[in-house]
């Protein structure tokens, strides 16, 4: 891939970056991780003809394994690590776990893809821009599984800010066809494209990390949490290792809610879940954990 990332190169160059000082092409994550502040781990290994998920899942295992021990190694013990190659939060775990003396917060995936993806939805239905919803939630694997989720989401439309169920006032498109097209946009984009997600996986990659480095507090809204009366602000979906919070196993890595101060992030608490939610929130969670017995299984062959 030496020759493909010499392009990258002269592509970045030709970016005129102002804040570009220097550019170190290598294949060695030794080299790469040397360190460093913050890593993107964008590269895995895709489904091919024929592959069963167990072998994709032991291929990928293979790749970040390699990456978790070298950051481990090399890089800084502040490091922030987003996982972005498929499956997403499965390679975050295994990075995770290969990096034993880097903090377990200091590792996230990327799901804003899916927060972005599902704003732009409701943002269409309801006819108005992208900006205007706020606290969409994404819970889970960046899979078809995933479950996003709008019962604390809100909407400001000229007549003022009202939760995203009462403004849209169509629970059916809401808990159907909405949940599907966001669960299926990258089989849909691939579909049409004949290739992956870029240009809206690069735009939520800078989103996700500009707000674990400057938070979600600074630039954002108080909103006032109609049902439960708490304040929170507004808060941002990412894959994060999950420490039990709303009854998901510890461990995996899990996409929940957060808000970001002083870049520590944490989970938004006491949402109310009610039965549609909980299933699918348990469903996405089962999927993770059968991924991470998978991975369980081959790693001690
Ligand atoms: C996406 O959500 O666009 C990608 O993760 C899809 C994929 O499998 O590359």
């Amino acid at each position: 891939m030496m020759t493909a990332l010499d392009g990258v190169v002269m592509e970045l160059q030709d970016c005129a970056f102002p804040l570009l000082q220097e550019v170190i092409p290598t294949a060695d994550p030794n080299v790469a991780f040397e360190d460093i502040d913050a890593a993107i781990l964008v590269g895995a290994m895709p489904r091919k003809q024929g592959m069963e998920r167990k072998d994709l899942l032991k291929a990928n295992a293979k790749i970040f394994v390699v990456q978790g021990k070298a950051l481990d190694e090399k890089a800084k013990k502040t490091v922030k690590v987003l996982v972005v190659g498929n499956p997403a939060n499965t390679n975050c775990m295994i990075t995770q776990r290969s990096a034993p003396s880097i903090p377990a917060s200091n590792f996230s995936c990327l799901t804003r893809l899916d927060m972005n993806r599902a704003k732009s939805q409701i943002a269409s239905k309801a006819g108005t821009s992208v900006e205007k919803v706020k606290n969409v939630i994404i819970w889970g694997n960046h899979s078809s599984t995933q479950y996003p989720d709008v019962n604390h989401g809100t909407v400001v439309l000229p007549d003022g800010e009202s939760s995203i169920r009462a403004a849209l006032k169509d629970d059916n498109w809401l808990n159907g066809d909405f949940i599907k097209t966001v669960q299926k946009r990258g089989a849909a984009i691939i579909a049409a494209r004949k290739l992956s997600s870029a240009m809206s996986a690069a735009k939520a990659i800078c989103d996700h990390m500009r707000d674990w480095w400057f938070g979600t507090e600074a630039r954002k809204l108080i909103c006032l949490y109609t049902l439960l009366g708490i304040f929170f602000g507004e808060f941002v979906s990412m894959g994060v290792v999950s420490d039990g919070s709303y009854g998901i196993p510890e461990g995996i890595v899990y996409s929940y809610p957060v808000t970001i101060k002083d870049q520590k992030w944490e989970i938004v608490q006491g949402l109310t879940i009610d039965d549609f939610s909980r299933e699918k929130m348990d469903a996405t969670a089962k999927e993770l954990l059968e991924e991470k017995e998978s991975c369980d299984s081959f790693m001690q062959e």
